[in-house]
């Protein structure tokens, strides 16, 4: 099986890495790529939104399944392209492991998730949504909510279009911006305001072949720039999984009250759900609230889940792509992992790139991973290419052990205005000591 990745970040050398050691992949391309998963198979110049180019591409290599990384692609309608696009060529179909437009829809389109979670008794947040017909009605739902107030963004916003205000007025003049002003584009025409959940966060990961579906794991992860959860949202500063609070008896109720709720009312509505589904949830009590839908794995999630597996990855897609979803058993190694991220000075701000990384290899924990996000390679020397430059994952008998080989390995990399959190994994580990 030949795979082409799209995508260049954690997540995608995370896909080459497992892909790597398959015993089913024969060749192995990423487009565009980064330092690292030019080390896992062969790096394309593409980019993941030029359809035209990327089945050209399928085509010249013969590659039989797709893997997308991010979700512009699939929400673009990567999925529906490909498939419209070997028809009428007339070779083989390019299965792509992700879902098509409308599937996709539930991440591109926040009103959308709503409405569909409310139509299938899908627990979330009560809500509603405004644009200019409405607006002054959402004025009034304002004020009928209490503090905090949530107000979202309905398109895709690059990960920053949810606000959470605690002043009335503030709320009210921020969703003057977003439907009058444009304050976050087009995604902002429509917002979605909804009651604040109090709770700790955790996502789950699924993976369907439109028919049948399974948990591949779950994972924590920390999207504040600081230590603490200070500072603004980031694309995530590290991760943990598995999530000690999600036990057998949480994971049943995610399973019975989200997912097959989830994959049941896509089926019902005509557009079944073949790739990766990420739930964000909300755990409030111990019961699980959706509070956002994505199409697609997490970065940096998937550096702690992957890694994870027991499974042949490659024979994961594989069996995606016959619909043989059922027959798979997920199996996961015992051991805890932690990844923390390396990001450049400024992130998630303006920062500068070409920073050289230096790396001394034989001060590495054995058996931690390195993988590249933000990196570039010219001549043998690495350097910084991004905000998120490199994640650290390591394993461990606790969150703890797994965290300080993480910490040790960081201490043997540097490059210029370096940062990191140090805090990764330590909340729940004081949540585990209280509540035992
Ligand atoms: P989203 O893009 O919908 O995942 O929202 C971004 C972040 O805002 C989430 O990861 C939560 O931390 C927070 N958030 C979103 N919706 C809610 C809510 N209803 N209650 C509390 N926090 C929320
Ligand atoms: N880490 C959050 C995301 O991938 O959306």
């Amino acid at each position: 099986m030949n795979v082409l990745i799209l995508g260049s970040g954690g997540r995608e050398h995370a896909f080459a890495y497992a892909l790597r050691q398959s015993k089913v992949v024969d060749k192995l391309f990423i487009a565009p790529g980064n330092a690292g998963t030019a080390l896992c198979g062969t790096n394309l110049p593409l980019a993941p939104t030029d359809f035209a180019a990327v089945f050209r591409a399928c085509r010249d290599l013969d590659i039989d399944v797709l893997l997308p990384g991010p979700e512009d692609p699939l929400v673009k309608g990567i999925s529906d392209y490909m498939a419209d696009a070997s028809i009428s060529d007339g070779g083989k179909a390019v299965f792509v492991a992700g879902p098509s437009a409308a599937a996709a829809k539930l991440e591109g389109s926040k009103d959308h998730s709503k409405a569909f979670m409310y139509r299938h008794g899908i627990p979330t947040a009560a809500y509603q949504s405004f644009g200019k017909d409405n607006l002054s009605e959402g004025e009034t739902f304002l004020n009928t909510l209490r503090p905090p107030y949530v107000l979202k963004a309905d398109g895709l916003a690059a990960g920053k279009g949810v606000l959470i205000l605690d002043d009335l007025q503030e709320a009210s003049v921020a969703l003057d911006e977003m439907i009058l002003s444009g304050r976050f584009g087009a995604a902002g025409e429509r917002v979605v305001i909804e009651e604040f959940l109090h709770g700790i966060e955790i996502s789950v990961f699924a993976i369907s072949d439109g028919k049948n579906w399974q948990v591949l794991g779950s994972a924590k992860d920390y999207k504040r720039i600081g230590d603490g959860d200070t500072g603004p949202n980031t694309g995530g500063m590290g991760a943990v999984s598995p999530v000690p609070f999600a036990n057998d008896t949480f994971m049943q109720k995610v399973k019975e009250r989200i997912l097959e709720p989830t994959f049941r009312g896509l089926q019902q509505e005509g557009i079944p759900f073949t790739g990766f589904l990420f739930v964000g949830l909300m755990n409030c009590g111990g019961d699980p609230y959706v509070i956002e839908y994505n199409v697609r794995m997490g970065d940096p999630e998937t550096e702690v889940v992957l890694p994870r597996l027991a499974n042949d990855f490659g024979e994961i897609l594989q069996m995606m792509q016959a619909g043989r979803m059922e027959e798979i058993q997920i199996r996961s190694r015992q051991e805890t992992a932690v990844g923390v991220v390396l990001v450049s000075g400024g992130y998630p701000g303006d920062y500068p790139k070409g920073k050289a990384i230096n790396i001394q290899q034989d001060a590495l924990p054995e058996g931690t991973i390195c993988y590249h996000a933000g990196t570039s390679d010219s001549n043998g020397t690495l350097s910084t290419a991004g905000g998120r430059v490199m994640v650290l994952s390591s394993f461990g008998s606790s969150i703890e052990a797994a965290a300080t080989l993480s910490y040790k390995a960081i201490a043997a990399i540097r490059f210029d205005g370096m940062n990191y959190r140090s805090d990764i994994g330590k909340d729940l580990i004081a949540l585990t000591n209280t509540s035992e």
